[in-house]
């Protein structure tokens, strides 16, 4: 430690924390104070990394931790979200004063950011929400960060996370994205977005698998191959990984040997539920969501699955070059409009709460160290370059109509396919729907009115006059 003090100081040593401490200390050159409940964990990281020692200050209680800090002070805590965050800033917020930073870069709900700003506003310590993608890789080498909080706090911060982040191009994958929780609600629908890119890589794994026969490694080059195209991304690149990996023990690949029910921290469910809020239609990360509830009811589904008698039509799926070509682009067309779900989440969110999101900054800052890192995201910059601030939705940017357009035959035969062969392709089949009903200008909203009204006169409105309306229906 300099005579001055730490440059920063990070609070838990969980994976995340630890390797966002050694990125701060390694590409950033900052001293870095470190402070861990089992205190013994701080002074394990720095001996597990003698090359940084010199930078790593691990501290033994909260108050020596804040005082080895160099004033202002900024604090990074990295706990788990929810009730830790509330009892570590219950602790350290007595130990700092005003003008100090205390950055919360936690998956949190971005509700509880918008309570902690508002707890904290009268302390004259600056709360910081900050979403921090790219797994335990990224926070030791260059992750996607997303911050909130007040501008002006994000001026002091920004020479301390720029050289942190990933690069795209040159370029920080780093920026300041609106006040007190905007950061925390980008972070959840960056997560939404992953869920619902994972539970499609799964569908049409599934549709390999159980329609076409086909065993995992061979799966794996299509993926790969796929990789090199318009799907070329972290996801599909980790899937092709995955899938060629064999099991030492028993020399099978080790994806068939993984107990089939996904884990899940909330993130996804948030982005679903803050979705539904706002009014918007996020059904492909509604159905991520939803499929990852059920794979973990395995025991039900297993006594589910003997109990029907159901025949359906053999699969139609076939891995030639063109039953492929076709699987490649309903992927590819799936994916887009669940990023435009994702993004009119967003568009909405910033109008209900007046944060002005810079929606192609989000998409820049996506492009390296995030877990949805891809070459598409810098398509969806440029549709909102173009677009000047005009994109109603994605899908109606030039750019993505026509992707649209070129893809959607494709995804259309995948999901009737799937749908006659009994292979659920919830996700596929909920992008297909929305696109449907999206494009629809006389929906069937009109029905429902009426039920309503004749239930609860709850009234409508007509198309060929103006005005509120109550029917006197027929008494059922
Ligand atoms: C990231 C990830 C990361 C993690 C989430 C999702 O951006 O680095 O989204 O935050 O993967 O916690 O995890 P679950 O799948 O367990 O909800």
């Amino acid at each position: 430690m300099n005579e001055s003090g730490a440059d920063l100081g990070v609070l838990g040593m969980g994976t995340m924390g630890a390797n966002l401490a050694l990125n701060f200390a390694d590409n950033g050159g900052f001293t870095v104070a470190l402070f861990n409940r089992t205190v013994e964990k701080a002074h394990a990281v720095r001996e597990a990394n003698p090359a940084l020692a010199g930078r790593l200050v691990p501290t033994r209680s909260i108050a020596e931790f804040v005082a080895s800090l160099k004033a202002p002070r900024v604090v990074v805590l990295m706990v788990n979200a929810g009730r830790p965050v509330d009892e570590q800033m219950a602790q350290v917020l007595p130990h700092l004063k005003a003008g100090d930073i205390l950055i919360d870069a936690g998956n949190a709900d971005f509700n509880d950011t918008v309570r902690r700003d508002r707890e904290t506003a009268g302390t004259g310590v600056h709360f910081v929400g900050m979403g921090v993608s790219g797994g335990e890789e990224g926070a030791r080498h260059g992750p996607s960060i997303m911050v909130g909080g007040d501008k002006a706090v994000w001026e002091r911060l920004k020479p301390l996370l720029e050289p942190i982040a990933a690069r795209y191009e040159g370029s920080p994958c780093v920026d300041w994205l609106g006040p007190d929780g905007a950061g925390h609600f980008v972070k959840t629908i960056h997560n939404g977005i992953e869920y619902a890119d994972m539970q499609m890589i799964a569908e049409v794994y599934g549709i390999l698998r159980d329609g076409v026969g086909m065993e995992a490694p061979a799966m794996a080059a299509i993926f790969a191959d796929w990789n090199t195209r318009g799907l070329s991304s972290y996801l599909v690149e980790i899937t092709a990984v995955t899938l060629a990996e064999i099991d030492p023990e028993t020399g099978r690949p080790l994806v068939d040997l993984i107990v089939d029910e996904a884990g899940q921290k909330g993130t996804g469910r948030w982005s679903v539920i803050e979705a539904q809020k706002l009014g918007i239609g996020a059904t492909t990360l509604e159905a991520a969501v939803s499929a990852r509830g059920l794979s973990s009811r395995r025991a039900e589904r297993a006594a589910a699955a003997g109990l029907f008698d159901i025949r359906t039509e053999p699969a139609a799926f076939e891995a030639d070059a063109a039953g492929l070509a076709e699987l490649e682009a309903a992927l590819e067309t799936a994916k887009l409009i669940a990023y435009a779900q994702g993004y009119a989440t967003l568009a909405e969110a910033s109008r209900e709460f007046g944060w002005s999101l810079p929606l192609g900054e989000i998409a820049r800052i996506w492009r390296a160290g995030c877990i949805i890192r891809s070459r598409f995201l810098d398509d969806i910059t440029q549709a909102y370059e173009a677009g000047g601030g005009e994109v109603v939705n994605l899908l109606q940017a030039p750019s993505f109509r026509r992707l649209v357009e070129e893809g959607q035959a494709s995804l259309r035969r995948v999901v009737a396919k799937a749908a006659l062969g009994g292979l659920p392709v919830p996700a596929l089949s909920a992008a297909l729907a929305y696109l449907d009903d999206y494009r629809r200008a006389r929906g069937t909203a009109n029905l429902t009115q009426a039920q309503r009204d004749l239930f609860g006169a709850h009234t409508f409105r007509r198309l060929d006059a103006e005005g509120v309306f109550h029917h006197r229906w027929p008494a059922v």
